[in-house]
């Protein structure tokens, strides 16, 4: 049994390395870990505290997988629920369909009674007003929230460095293969953007045959070279998962414009190995590892790989800039 989620996991990892030891299935066991992380208002790109949209709203992404029957479950753009991955889930088990969003994530959510809360915290609300104060022309203020946003999102990347979202990976007493996702994506997105978290194939795949991948990080980069899924065909193909995830950073290189940032990829084998990358990362970046017999998870280093020059209009801004004062 093996247990990988990125740094902002470690909320969750306890909880989903106890389930598995019980004899849990993965599916519950990963589900259970992602939802502690959607609680915890500390955790600002998931769930309850997650960053808003350029309107200032809290608009959440979620996906699980089950590897030995690829069945998927994925919401995007939902408002109002505080478990998008428990939603995700439902509709894995309950919809004919894989993905929905928007309004109809939120009216699926209502019809099968999941948790409503408001999930903007007081100091995303801050951090928010903070940017309109000194972002937003008095023009646009004026007819807020009508004004064009196209410019305000160039303007308004990632405000998070280094971390963002939350993906497990886990492997359970028969071997199947469950990923999980969540994330409130970039903060002072475009409204109704979707990032990779709940784009299965991208954002995660999981396959109990070979294994599994989740990223984290700029998802426009993991939609377009389709990351998840390569790594877990890579490993089909017979390469290790250490080349899987090194030929998936190799696609990356042949990405041309557009947002060219950072992402760390996580993936596992059904083997029990794994390999987490930081493309363009930061040192220090880092994700939780447990396997059976280990009494705690504990906290790794993601391998550093960079493969562009920076960018300057690709460049987070500073969080202080808004949190000031908060
Ligand atoms: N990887 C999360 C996102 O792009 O929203």
């Amino acid at each position: 049994m093996i247990v990988i989620t990125n740094n902002e996991g470690k909320a969750g990892i306890p909880v989903t390395a106890r389930l598995l030891e019980a004899g849990k299935p993965g599916l519950e066991a990963v589900e259970a870990g992602v939802r502690m992380v959607e609680s915890d208002p500390e955790v600002r790109t998931v769930g309850h505290g997650g960053w808003p949209n350029l309107l200032g709203e809290v608009e959440l992404d979620a996906s699980i997988m089950c590897g030995s029957t690829l069945r998927t479950g994925a919401v995007g753009a939902l408002k109002g629920y505080l478990h998008p991955i428990s939603i995700a889930r439902e509709v894995m088990e309950r919809l004919p369909h894989e993905i929905i969003v928007g309004e109809g994530a939120a009216r699926f959510a209502h019809e099968v009674g999941a948790e409503a809360g408001d999930l903007l915290a007081d100091h995303s609300r801050q951090a928010w007003n903070n940017w309109y104060a000194s972002e937003v022309n008095q023009a646009d203020q004026d007819i807020w929230p009508n004004a064009a946003l196209i410019d305000y999102c160039h303007n308004a990347v990632d405000p998070e460095i280094g971390k963002d979202t939350t993906v497990f990976l886990a492997q359970d007493e028969h071997m199947d293969i469950t990923a999980g996702t969540s994330t409130s994506g970039w903060g002072w997105k475009y409204p109704g953007r979707l990032g990779d978290s709940p784009i299965i194939g991208a954002g995660s795949y999981a396959d109990s045959r070979y294994g599994a991948c989740a990223c984290t990080g700029a998802g426009e980069m993991t939609i377009r070279a389709g990351t998840a899924r390569a790594v877990v065909l890579y490993m089909k193909m017979g390469m290790s998962v250490q080349d899987a995830v090194e030929e998936a950073v190799n696609d990356m290189r042949a990405l041309k414009g557009g947002l060219i940032s950072r992402v760390t990829i996580h993936a596992i084998d059904n083997a029990g190995n794994h390999r987490v990358v930081a493309v363009n990362g930061i040192p220090g970046n880092f994700y939780w590892y447990w396997k059976s017999g280990m009494e705690q998870p504990e906290a790794r280093f993601a391998e550093l790989i960079q493969i562009t020059e920076d960018q300057p209009q690709n460049k987070p801004i500073a969080m202080s800039v808004y949190t000031q004062g908060t």
